[in-house]
Parts: structure tokens; C-alpha cells; sequence
């Protein structure tokens, strides 16, 4: 069998010679970025919002990227191509680079170090999507924006990993985070809506979370299909009084939830919005075609 193909600064090397430093920032303290990508059928979807992400998170955190975005673009495409993939998960990370053992960036390369792998995952078996999953709200809070800004990807993921944790080690597949004011943010890698007497809802940027690729395109296909939706704060409370509950991400596209904290949502089925947004998602992923950047 043939072994997958990572590109590394410009070159691509076997999954067993893909290596990087350990003075690399981004190994030694999370000094870096990522985006999760799905490419469908050769067309590597939102690919213009997730690169405009990723380079609007650089930007933040003042990391040099080392190609424009178009190229970066290809760069997806060559790695997709290298690994005979049409569909894929696709890991694009930009780290600060090799330093030395002090936080201090002026000593790593003055170019950041662009790593891209193409992979493919499924998520989450197809059962789910047709029964919805039971979800928890974990004790860990979403990080205060002032600090670590969830709207930048970093590669600081610890306070989602310990969520994660949570749920897992308590049997369940995911975990809804609050900010720190309490209100409903994100889940630990996923956007998170509620379906309440036929209004779709789905907490704010300003909610302190990630804005979701697959959030706002489920947005805007929502809006097409003349659904009520709108931007929201919502309590812990508005998601145990929902009707209908689900999570959108890159790698779980749009999953129903029926329970949370152990109260059925709804009458704990996958609800009707939710499963026509699915379809129409679905729908929107065949004949999606990447228009560049
Ligand atoms: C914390 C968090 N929220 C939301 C999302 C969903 O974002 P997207 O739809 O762009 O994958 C992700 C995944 O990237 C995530 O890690």
C-alpha cells in the first residue's frame, strides 16, 4: 500500500517521513493555526471562506504566511491530487516555525511553516444522522476573547480537548461549551442551532465562538429556503426547551441532537427542519463548485 503524501514547505514527503522539529513553536506552545477542509468530488468546498479564515487568523496572531492565498489554494489541490482523493479531510496548519526554547517569536523563522494533509474520516457512523446524537454542556468554558480568541483557529485547542473529555468519559459523543458569560457558544468542534416554534437560532459571533464555514453556509441555504432565522443569545436553558437541536462542522457536517443533559429535545427525534436543512445541505455539497479565491 502506498503511504499518503504531506506537504511540508514546499515539498511533499510519505507519512512516515513527514516530520517536524521540536523546537517547532507550534509543537512547543501551540504557536500556530489549522483549518479542517472537506473537498467533495474534486471541489474543495468553501474553500475561499476557510482560506479567508485562515488568513484573517495569522493576521491576528501576526504569523507570516508563507504563500498568497492562491497559492495556498493549490497547494490543497496538490495534495489532493498526490493522494488520489476526490473526497477528503483536508488539515492545512500554519505553525510559527522552528525557534528556540523562549516564547520569543523574533527568534523563529521570519516565514511560518505551512504543513497540508489529505486524509478521509468519517466523523460519525450514518446511524447518527438518522436517529441524532445525546449531547452534554460541559464544565469548561469557552475561553475569554480577550485571552484566546475561539474566533481565531489557533493551534490551542486544550480548553475543546478537555470538553471533549467530558463528554466522552461520560458516554457521550460531544459537549456544548458556554462563554464566560454563561451563554451558550459552540460545541467543542461544531456550531450549535435550535429550532424553536419554527424560528432557527444560532448564537452570535459576539457569542464567542468560531464562525462556523459550515454555520454560515447552512445559514444562507436556511434564508433561501425562507426559514426564519435568526442570530441569538441563548441560555442553557433555550437549548433543554428546544424543539429541534443540531450541530453543524466541517468534519460532522450537520447532525441532529436529541437530548442534552439528559432532557429530550423535542420529542427526541431528529426534527423536521433539521433533517430538510440536512437534505438540503446534502443537496448543496453535489453540485458545490469552487469558485477560487
Ligand atoms: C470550535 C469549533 N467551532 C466550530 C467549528 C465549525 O467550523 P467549520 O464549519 O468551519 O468547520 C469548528 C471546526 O472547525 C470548531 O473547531
Amino acid at each position: 500500500m502506498t503511504e499518503p503524501m504531506i506537504y511540508i514547505d514546499g515539498d511533499f514527503y510519505a507519512k512516515s517521513q513527514a516530520k517536524i522539529s521540536v523546537f517547532d513553536h507550534g509543537f512547543l506552545y501551540g504557536d500556530g493555526l489549522f483549518e479542517g477542509i472537506r473537498a467533495y468530488n474534486g471541489q474543495v468546498f468553501l474553500c475561499r471562506e476557510h482560506l479567508d479564515r485562515f488568513y484573517d487568523g495569522a493576521n491576528c496572531l501576526l504569523i507570516n504566511l508563507p504563500l498568497p492565498k492562491r497559492e495556498t489554494r493549490a497547494v490543497l489541490y496538490e495534495c489532493l491530487k498526490r493522494n488520489n482523493l476526490k473526497d477528503s479531510y483536508i488539515r492545512l496548519i500554519a505553525t510559527r516555525g522552528i525557534g528556540d526554547l523562549g516564547l520569543n517569536p523574533r527568534n523563529c523563522a521570519d516565514r511560518a511553516s505551512l504543513i497540508c494533509i489529505a486524509a478521509s474520516i468519517t466523523l460519525y457512523p450514518e446511524e447518527l444522522y438518522r436517529k441524532g446524537m445525546k449531547i452534554i454542556t460541559s464544565a469548561v468554558q469557552r475561553s475569554h476573547p480577550e485571552c484566546l480568541n475561539p474566533r481565531v483557529k489557533s493551534l490551542n485547542y486544550l480548553s475543546n480537548i478537555m470538553a471533549k473529555t467530558e463528554a466522552v468519559n461520560n458516554g457521550y459523543e460531544e459537549a456544548v461549551m458556554l462563554n464566560h458569560r454563561g451563554e451558550v457558544a459552540e460545541a467543542t468542534g461544531d456550531n450549535i442551532f435550535i429550532v424553536k416554534n419554527g424560528t432557527i437560532k444560532t448564537p452570535p459571533p459576539s457569542a464567542v465562538i468560531l464562525e462556523g464555514c459550515t454555520r454560515n453556509c447552512v445559514i444562507s441555504l436556511a434564508r433561501k429556503a425562507k426559514y426564519e432565522l435568526r442570530e441569538e443569545t441563548l441560555a442553557r436553558f433555550d437549548l433543554y426547551t428546544a424543539d429541534e437541536l443540531f450541530l453543524t462542522g466541517t468534519a460532522a457536517e450537520l447532525i441532529p441532537v436529541t437530548a442534552c443533559d439528559g432532557r429530550n429535545i423535542g420529542n427526541g427525534k431528529p426534527g423536521p427542519v433539521t433533517l430538510d436543512l440536512l437534505k438540503k445541505f446534502r443537496q448543496f455539497i453535489k453540485t458545490y463548485k469552487d469558485k477560487g479565491v
